[in-house]
């Protein structure tokens, strides 16, 4: 075997994963009513993401499901043929930073790099038939309730297909599309197709909704894994995802077209579903369980009508779970992250590093290391990536200087403890939103954060003084007494470094919030506390809330919070509302429901 094996379908995958003691298989009938995903579920959750999980029986249809295929490092890695993730984004920068060669040697040197370069265009089948449609369904035959598809969580609208790669194509340039979509199974042969707003499916869509034509859409479940990396990845628009999955790969794509629409779908694929959306249905989707560990509000989305369905003869469903994370889907954006990070660097080469967290649901917080060079810098990063692709979902960036690693969460907190001046180092301004973001009152879009915690330069004004513990006069009885005397404070908790000289001061409070009681109310009342004046900054927590899980805390933190409407900056200090918000907040849409299978 290679060192690394280059995996062509989910079948040589599964094989894969079986002998490296990856894949565990389950025989016993299970449902794919809530029984697979919570299998799922716990999997995902046990130590490094568990194994990847084959259900062979599968109550109510035919084919096996298989779940977690990527969710592990190691697994990811292996799916995508590398050791480590970061060896793509160097092969990546390799490329992309390649010099125009400078005699015969140079150009003899750079010849493999660009017969490579060839073979990530994907390519047409030759043979016969191909393997996706081995069994062919067409018209009223094709009935998507043969599908194994799964019911994730106990108040789901519904089943969805979780891991569709969804094929479209421009209607101005005929340029290829493919994302993950998910898809609710409405009935046999119609489904809801939940491309974002901001995405690409949905900008085609848009072509066809002004020229008021039907859209021909195909649905590949299962490809080779690095398609169904590919389909997630945030590829500029008109940029091919087939020419990175290639890229990965070092091998093309085979593609292969459909048989009742005009499109190509991976001809490797296990399952293929043609069909149309019309220009003008919409259908309420939703509410289904997601990855910001919430249900995800029901909306109008356009409805899928399908035409064909063809399988391998003796395909695998392949299949996720999101929920809070981590889960699979982590895996995935790991792979954005460290993939696009050469790419983000050739317009900002200043960006040293960054980090997306999981505790921010990949689009909430973006931790960023820069080599400052001139007053300001830090704004002018947070403004960049505020305007690039689907980085402008981010609602919290937050700056270090080159020295700090961002990918270690100890550090940056220490930089935020020992730094943050609330009234200069905070900007405030307003942008896109990811859909699924709830905290924003408005859908779509809402208040983003930048946080600058660079090292003052010549040119800048200098952070307002900290004080030392020398400087202090309230003792803890008094501090521990202001708490207590303001109605409602049920718990709190100050974030303690080990080193407290000069330190900002940090205590997350838990707070009873009935219908009449703001977060500003609490402000009001915490920042003119006599007693707590030496508290810098407060961050307030539902009383269901376990104050001591700082995972937990950051999660709730980047989850809940509009800065625009959470946060109230005062003289120097600040309080920030990471509670559930209702009307007394002024959020007058529908807060949704964390995730649990408790019904
Ligand atoms: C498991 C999974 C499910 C997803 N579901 C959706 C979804 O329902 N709607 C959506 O707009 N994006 C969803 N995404 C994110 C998109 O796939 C991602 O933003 C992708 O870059 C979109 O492709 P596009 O830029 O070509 O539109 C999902 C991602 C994953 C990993």
């Amino acid at each position: 075997m290679p060192q690394h094996q280059r995996f062509d379908n989910i079948g040589a995958f599964l094989e894969a994963l079986d002998r490296a003691g990856e894949l565990r298989t389950v025989s016993d009938p299970v449902s794919p009513v809530l029984e697979i995903s919570r299998y799922t579920d716990a999997e995902s959750k046990s130590p490094g993401g568990g194994k990847a999980l084959l259900f062979r029986k599968v109550k109510g249809s035919e084919f096996p499901v298989a779940t977690n295929l990527f969710g592990s490092d190691k697994r990811i890695c292996m799916a995508l043929g590398v050791d480590r993730i970061d060896d793509l984004a160097e092969r990546l920068r390799a490329l992309i930073t390649m010099k125009p060669p400078k005699g015969l040697r140079d150009m003899l040197h750079l010849l493999p790099t660009a017969l490579q370069v060839t073979s990530f265009f994907p390519r047409r089948f030759k043979g016969k038939t191909a393997p996706c449609q081995e069994v062919v369904y067409l018209g009223n035959e094709a009935d998507l309730r043969r599908l194994p598809v799964l019911h994730c969580w106990p108040k789901d609208g519904g089943p969805f297909i979780t891991l569709p790669l969804v094929f479209t194509k421009s209607l101005v340039n005929g340029i290829r599309n493919v994302g993950m979509y998910r898809m609710q199974v409405y009935d046999a042969r119609t489904t809801g197709m939940h491309w974002h707003i901001h995405k690409d499916g949905s900008s085609n869509f848009s072509e066809y909704r002004k020229a008021g034509k039907r859209m021909p859409v195909a649905v590949a479940i299962g490809a080779d894994p690095a398609t169904i990396y590919a389909a997630t990845a945030p590829m500029p628009r008109h940029a091919d995802e087939l020419l990175l999955a290639g890229f990965i790969r070092k091998h093309p794509v085979t593609l292969t077209p459909c048989l009742t629409v005009d499109l190509e779908v991976p001809a490797e694929a296990e399952f293929v579903i043609e069909g149309t959306v019309d220009p003008e249905e919409m259908r309420i989707e939703g509410p289904f369980g997601d990855h910001t560990g919430y249900y995800s509000l029901a909306d109008l989305y356009p409805v899928f009508r399908v035409t064909a369905i063809t399988h391998r003869r003796r395909p695998v469903y392949c299949a996720t779970l999101v929920g809070k994370p981590p889960m699979e889907d982590c895996y995935l954006a790991k792979v954005t992250e460290r993939l696009f990070l050469p790419l983000l660097q050739t317009v900002f080469p200043e960006i040293v590093n960054y980090w997306l967290p999981w505790e921010g649901v990949f689009h909430n917080i973006v931790v960023v290391a820069i080599e400052k060079a001139y007053p300001l810098h830090a704004q002018k990063i947070m403004s960049g990536l505020w305007g690039q692709g689907q980085m402008s979902f981010c609602k919290a960036i937050v700056v270090v200087d080159a020295d700090v690693d961002p990918t270690d969460g100890r550090k940056v907190m220490a930089v935020l403890l020992k730094n943050l001046d609330v009234e200069s180092d905070i900007t405030v301004n307003r942008g896109i939103l990811d859909a699924l973001d709830h905290s924003s009152p408005t859908p779509h879009y809402g208040h983003k954060i930048g946080i600058d915690l660079t090292r003052r330069i010549s040119g800048e004004p200098p952070r307002a003084k900290m004080r030392t513990s020398a400087g202090r006069t309230i003792g803890p009885e008094a501090v521990a007494a202001g708490f207590s005397a303001i109605d409602g404070v049920f718990r709190w908790r100050e974030l303690a470094l080990s080193e407290r000289e000069g330190c900002r001061r940090v205590v997350l409070v838990s707070v009873e919030k009935p219908g009449n009681r703001s977060g500003k109310w609490y402000a009001e009342r915490l920042l003119s506390e006599e007693r707590l004046s030496e508290i810098d900054l407060f961050v307030l927590y539902d009383t269901s809330i376990e104050l001591t899980d700082n995972s937990l805390v950051l999660w709730k933190l980047f989850n809940n919070t509009d800065p625009g409407r959470d946060l109230v900056i005062r003289e120097g200090r600040a309080v920030v509302d990471a509670c559930r918000k209702d009307a007394s907040d002024g959020h007058l849409r529908q807060w949704p429901e964390e995730l649990s299978f408790e019904e």
